[in-house]
């Protein structure tokens, strides 16, 4: 048990942060373990409304990769992958849809209203909050994959103006109106950038950016170059510190990669002196 002494000691060490968040915008990537294990679906979903309840402006873009693979299963959907990466032919942008537009969507949403986050589920499509290209980067034809070209805040700013707590979906819409699946860490990245946001925080399975075994505290962007080109940082990790480095050249304050499979992770990242996961530096 913490004595009352250390308690209100901790609650007085949040004191300073709290002022200097209030009113400020942070967007949370959500991924990974934190969005499958029971517990800590329910310590986010509580995360994420006291930070609001004291003045945030959260939002949160989250992932679901394995929930798509899943009901792609069930239905018999073969997925093709293409250098690795998924490719999104029409049925399974359908399976996208449904799942990360739906039932993902809605039951993040419906968990953090059980704590009164006052949160409302959207995808990028509606008011055309992200508008895409398809993805050509890299050469390989990822199919329904897009890239954001633009982001429409309007709305957004609407529901922060009514203390709602946005929780979206990855996906966009291309000029001709077709819908396109996003990589959800640069929909969150380039979500950040267009609301000059305080915080980037990517919550991942991992305890942040490792090499050999260990944590490293902060990354700066030569490093992190020749740790992509090392192989030392691969996969699901490269989009995260690409969209990193974009979001901080557009002005965000700070980018935090955490790990979402410790719980609190988030508060402790942002009411301690000490920080946890790594820290992404111009
Ligand atoms: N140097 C590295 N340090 C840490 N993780 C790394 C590194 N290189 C590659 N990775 C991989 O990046 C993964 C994190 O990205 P991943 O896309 O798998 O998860 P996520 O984005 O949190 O979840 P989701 O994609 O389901 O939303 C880690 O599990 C790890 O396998
Ligand atoms: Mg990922």
């Amino acid at each position: 048990m913490i004595a009352i002494a250390d308690k209100t000691e901790i609650l007085i060490e949040a004191l300073p942060y709290i002022q200097q968040y209030e009113q400020k915008t942070f967007v949370i990537k959500y991924g990974g373990a934190a969005m499958v294990d029971e517990e800590l679906k329910e310590t986010f979903a509580q995360d994420v409304t006291l930070l609001k309840k004291i003045g945030v402006r959260m939002v949160i873009v989250h992932g679901g990769g394995k929930d798509i693979t899943d009901l792609a299963v069930k239905l018999g959907l073969p997925t093709r992958f293409v250098q690795g990466q998924r490719y999104t032919d029409e049925a399974m942008m359908e399976v996208v849809q449904m799942v990360l537009g739906g039932k993902t969507n809605q039951d993040i949403v419906a968990r953090i209203n059980q704590h009164d986050g006052g949160a409302v589920g959207l995808n990028g499509v509606d008011n055309g909050m992200f508008l895409v290209r398809k993805h050509t980067e890299g050469g390989a034809d990822l199919g329904l994959v897009g890239d954001i070209v633009r982001v429409n805040t309007t709305f957004l700013e609407l529901l922060f103006t009514h203390d709602v707590m946005p929780v979206i979906a990855p996906i966009g819409v291309d000029t001709e109106g077709r819908v396109h699946n996003i990589n959800a860490d640069i929909a969150a990245g380039c979500l950040a950038a267009a609301l000059q946001a305080e915080k980037l925080v990517y919550l991942s399975d991992v305890p942040g950016v490792m090499v050999n075994n260990e944590l490293l505290h902060s990354l700066d962007r030569s490093r992190a170059a020749a740790l992509v080109d090392a192989g030392t940082v691969t996969s699901g990790m490269v989009p995260k510190i690409r969209s990193a480095f974009g979001a901080l050249d557009a002005g965000v304050n700070k980018v935090h990669i955490i790990d979402g499979r410790v719980k609190h992770s988030m508060l402790l990242e942002i009411f301690t002196k000490e920080g946890v996961g790594t820290e992404v530096v111009h």
